[in-house]
C-alpha cells in the first residue's frame, strides 16, 4: 500500500478546513454511475472517510479508500454492480476547491466475504488497507466509541479463527467494518433503512426508538440480533469502497489544476 498517497492528504487537509468553516456540508459530493441504457446518473452522497479509518479514534488500519453508505435496495446498487466505474465530484465550499475523484467501486453487503482460507486474496481492496502496526489498539478501551468496540471485538473472533496467519498479512474484516459503520450511522438514520415499516399487520410505524444500539455483545460485538428492526436495517446497509484511480484537483481562487 502507497501509504498517504499525495490525493489522500490534500483531501484530509482540505475537509479538515472546510468542516471548521461550513461545518459537515463539506462531507457531501456528487456520485456518477452509469445507468442499464448508458446514460450517467449523479446523486448527492455523503464522504464518509476512508475505510478502517475514523477522524476521533484509531482503529488499527489505514486505508486509501473511500466509502459511502448506501441502502442494498437503492437504484445505483444494480448500476454498479453491471458498472464498477465511478467519478465523484467532491466540492468544498468553504475554500472552493473541487476534487474529481475516478475510480471503481466494490459494495460491501452482507454477501461480501474474505474468508482467507477459502477466498484468498479475492477483493479489488486488499492492496489499499493495511494494518497500522505502531498503533497499539485495545477492544478494552472504554473511551471508544460503541462503534469501535463493535469493530475490535469482530476482529478479535475473526483473529482467533485465522490465528494461524501473519498478522501483517492478515487481510481486514470487511463485515466488521460494515458493523462499525451501522453503529456509527445513528438509530434516526438506520430507520430509513426499514423498508416493511409496519409490524406485523398492525399500524406500529418504526421510529428511532426501535432501532437504538446502547450496548454490543462483550464478546462478539453484535448488537441485539433478536431485534427484527435492526436485523432488516443491517441487511439493507451497504458500503460502497471506492477504489481511487485518479484525482483532478481544481481551485478557481489560486488557478491550480492538477492531476494529483
Ligand atoms: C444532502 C444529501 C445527502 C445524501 N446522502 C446520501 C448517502 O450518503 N447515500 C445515499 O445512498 N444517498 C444519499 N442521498 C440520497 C441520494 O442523493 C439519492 O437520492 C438516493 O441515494 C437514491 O439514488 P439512486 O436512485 O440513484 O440509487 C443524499 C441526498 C442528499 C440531498
Amino acid at each position: 500500500m502507497n501509504i498517504t498517497p499525495a490525493w489522500k492528504k490534500s483531501v484530509q487537509a482540505s475537509l479538515k478546513t472546510n468542516i471548521e468553516k461550513i461545518g459537515t456540508s463539506a462531507t457531501y459530493a456528487s456520485l456518477a454511475t452509469v445507468t442499464e441504457d448508458n446514460k450517467p446518473a449523479v446523486r448527492t452522497v455523503v464522504m464518509r472517510g476512508f475505510a478502517g479509518e475514523h477522524y476521533k479514534e484509531e482503529t488499527g488500519w489505514q486505508s486509501n479508500l473511500l466509502v459511502i453508505i448506501t441502502d442494498k435496495t437503492s437504484r445505483k446498487i444494480n448500476e454498479i454492480r453491471r458498472n464498477p466505474n465511478t467519478e465523484i465530484n467532491w466540492y468544498m465550499n468553504g475554500t472552493m476547491e473541487q476534487f474529481r475523484i475516478r475510480g471503481n467501486i466494490d459494495i460491501v453487503d452482507k454477501e461480501y466475504a474474505e474468508d482467507i482460507v477459502k477466498r484468498p486474496a479475492v477483493s479489488n481492496l486488499t492492496n489499499d488497507i493495511a494494518p497500522k502496526l505502531e498503533v497499539e489498539v485495545s477492544d478494552n478501551i472504554e473511551r471508544n466509541s460503541l462503534a469501535l468496540q463493535s469493530f475490535l471485538k469482530q476482529q478479535n473472533v475473526y483473529n482467533r479463527a485465522n490465528s494461524d496467519v501473519e498478522a501483517k498479512v492478515r487481510p481486514f474484516n470487511w463485515q466488521a467494518e460494515r458493523l462499525r459503520h451501522f453503529i456509527e450511522f445513528g438509530a434516526s438514520m438506520r430507520v430509513n433503512l426499514v423498508h416493511s415499516k409496519q409490524k406485523d399487520g398492525d399500524n406500529e410505524k418504526v421510529s428511532p426508538m426501535h432501532l437504538e444500539i446502547k450496548e454490543v455483545d462483550q464478546i462478539s460485538g453484535w448488537f441485539d440480533r433478536n431485534n427484527e428492526y435492526l436485523n432488516e436495517a443491517f441487511e439493507n446497509f451497504v458500503l460502497l469502497v471506492v477504489k481511487v484511480t485518479s484525482v483532478l484537483y481544481w481551485s478557481p481562487s489560486t488557478g491550480t489544476k492538477v492531476l494529483l
